[in-house]
């Protein structure tokens, strides 16, 4: 297995090497980055050997067993371990994904983790994720509605609305898709970036909501909506396999008819 090499201006220095257990035979090797803003060090990449032969199948696995085992300092997300809750998203070598669904044997090298890139670090493989909850929050992901519910039922919907909303609402808001983008890089404050958008587009299309003109108006803005230059990394990378530069899309196209009435 190669070692890794850090570029020579790299912040990251090379940190601690924990060996595998004497007599392990199927060995390999985690590079994880590290970083603990109480010790005020630069962060750093500690290298873990594991014996597979008592090791899970996936990344999840593999960094439960480093913290249950070898180093228990190692902060990450985790939760529902069924690519559900979207918390164990990070980096696995250079992709973004979910550590729980990821076997480990995708790659036959060392595998390298890293948090979700451009996002603040609060610890090791922990982003910051208060922005884009409150991206999240300011496209109102709840229905809106102006008449009054039906007397003796809820608000229904027919099969073919309810279609509509497949591949919208299976979006676990993990934010691989969304910290793959170079433009919710470089302009996050003001880009909503593809997973708050394909949430935008859910509630767009759901047909018992009665807000749609408002929630255009309020997508209709040169950074909210059209810093997407359609370079496809959201949809890529996502790991539910959801398609969120479509729904952009979709938006961009509802604005337009809205226009040509
Ligand atoms: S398609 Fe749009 S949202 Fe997706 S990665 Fe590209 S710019 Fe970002
Ligand atoms: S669209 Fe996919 S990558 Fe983006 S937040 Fe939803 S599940 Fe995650
Ligand atoms: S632990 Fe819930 S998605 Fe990975």
């Amino acid at each position: 297995m190669a070692e890794f090499t850090l570029p020579k201006n790299s912040v990251l220095t090379k940190g601690l090497t924990f060996k595998a257990p004497e007599g392990a035979k199927n060995i390999r090797r985690f590079e994880v980055y590290r970083w603990d803003p109480d010790t005020g060090e630069n962060p750093r990449i500690d290298s873990y050997e594991l014996d597979m032969d008592h090791c899970g199948p996936m990344v999840l696995d593999a960094i439960l067993k480093i913290k249950n085992e070898v180093d228990s300092t190692l902060t990450f997300r985790r939760s529902c371990r069924e690519g559900v809750c979207g918390s164990c998203a990070m980096n696995i070598n250079g992709k973004n994904t979910l550590a729980c669904t990821k076997a480990i044997d995708f790659h036959p090298g060392a595998i390298r983790i890293f948090p979700l890139p451009h996002l603040p670090v609060i610890k090791d493989l922990v982003p910051d994720m208060s922005n884009f909850f409150a991206q999240y929050a300011s496209i109102k992901p709840w229905i809106e509605t102006q008449t009054p519910p039906p007397a003796d039922s809820e608000r229904l919907q027919g099969k073919k609305d309810r279609e509509k909303l497949d591949g919208l609402y299976d979006c676990i808001l993990c934010a691989c898709c969304s910290t793959s983008c170079p433009s919710y890089w470089w302009n996050s404050e003001r880009y909503l970036g593809p997973a708050v958008l394909l949430q935008a587009y859910r509630w767009l299309v759901d047909s018992r909501d009665e807000n749609t003109g408002e929630r255009l108006d309020d997508l209709e803005d040169p950074f909210k909506l059209y810093r997407c230059h359609t370079i496809m990394n959201c949809t890529d990378t996502c790991p539910k396999d959801l398609n969120p530069a479509k729904a952009i899309a979709e938006i961009k196209k509802l604005l337009v008819q809205r226009k040509l009435g």
